[in-house]
């Protein structure tokens, strides 16, 4: 499709990647609210089963209110996306025909400023999808040494900068104690740090404040083991995997891994393969998508989505697909 045709919005391009049956079953990694999950459970009726999991017990609340009227269609978990091995066993679930993965945290859990995700959050410094888990945001911020926060920030920022706010946090805490709440703490980093250039993000702390998330949810780790084990729970030869990621470390991330599960090879390119590692996918978008112009002037937010989707290999396409074509593809590496 060339730039000018019309492209239809995220929510229906993610039902079209994953080719959405009438008794398919499917899996939403990150129910969150449940807004995806009753766009597959309507496309998917009458047969359709979906399996929906969240870290969050708010979240799941909301899910099961939304998706009742679909009765034993629906089965929720509470656990991490890592686990998704764990659940497919007590769902007695073997392969699944599609997988959606929709990194990070909702809106709700922003706007909820008791969560702390917010830099308008003024009670809290918390950031944890799961609370049952011991590590805060108070604990990265307050008990990290200088070095630790350096490598937690610079995951989204760059490391001069990233440099410059873990010394401004430590030296305000060894003046004035422990920084209290997200409010407090952007307001620390706004003064630290250059304001974006026009037209960016507009609150400068964003992007900080987003690293110390990830590392409070360890979410580079749960996306990396998540996409590897999405592609193992794939039905062989037609079974889909879309992921909707919303920052630049994660569309990385997610480039970097579905690649390496499209092509594990790890041979010098010119020669053979000798290491025998086999595929799992192949690419159904080679360049993540990003949303058209007129969806992002309807929802903002949406300017930072990217789409990307691979199907799973059939046992003998794998043998045939380890052909060092992606390691050695030039071009589509940068957004
Ligand atoms: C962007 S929201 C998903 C919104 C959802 N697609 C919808 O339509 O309502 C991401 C959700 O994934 C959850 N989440 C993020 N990482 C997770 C993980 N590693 N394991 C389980 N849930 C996770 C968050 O708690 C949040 O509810």
């Amino acid at each position: 499709m060339t730039r000018s045709q019309h492209q239809p919005a995220m929510p229906e391009q993610v039902l079209a990647h994953l080719d959405i049956q009438p008794a398919g079953t499917y899996v939403d990694m990150t129910v969150g609210g449940g807004g995806h999950a009753e766009l597959i459970l309507e496309a998917s009726a009458p047969g359709g089963r979906l399996l929906g999991i969240d870290r969050d017990e708010q979240a799941l609340d909301m899910a099961r209110r939304r998706l009742a009227r679909f009765g034993d269609r629906v089965q929720l978990f509470r656990q991490r996306f890592s686990e998704l091995a764990q659940v497919l066993a007590e769902a007695q679930i073997e392969r699944v025909d599609g997988i959606l993965i929709d990194t990070g945290i909702s809106m709700d859990q922003m706007l909820d400023l008791e969560r702390g995700f917010s830099f308008a959050s003024a009670s809290s410094l918390d950031m944890r999808m799961d609370r049952r888990q011991a590590l805060t945001a108070y604990e990265v911020v307050n008990n990290y040494s200088q070095q630790q926060l350096y490598d937690v920030l610079r995951v989204t920022g760059r490391g001069r900068e990233a440099r410059k706010v873990a010394a401004r946090i430590v030296s305000f805490r060894e003046g004035s104690g422990p920084i209290q709440s997200t409010a407090q703490l952007a307001e620390l980093i706004a003064a630290t740090v250059s304001r974006p250039g026009r037209g960016k993000q507009r609150n400068p702390a964003a992007r900080w404040l987003m690293a110390i998330r990830v590392a409070v949810n360890d979410e580079l780790a749960e996306l990396r083991r998540g996409l590897q084990t999405a592609a193992e729970a794939l039905q062989p030869a037609t079974g889909r995997l879309v992921v909707l990621t919303w920052a630049g470390h994660e569309h990385r991330l997610a480039r970097q891994e579905l690649r390496r599960l499209s092509n594990p090879c790890t041979c010098p390119p010119a020669l053979p393969c000798v290491c025998g590692k086999q595929p799992l996918v192949e690419l159904a978008v080679r360049k993540a998508l990003s949303p058209e112009r007129a969806e992002v002037q309807r929802s903002p937010q949406m300017r930072s989505c990217r789409l990307h989707a691979v199907r799973a290999l059939g046992e003998d396409e794998r043998q045939t697909h380890g052909d060092h074509e992606i390691a050695t593809s030039k071009g589509s590496d940068r957004e």
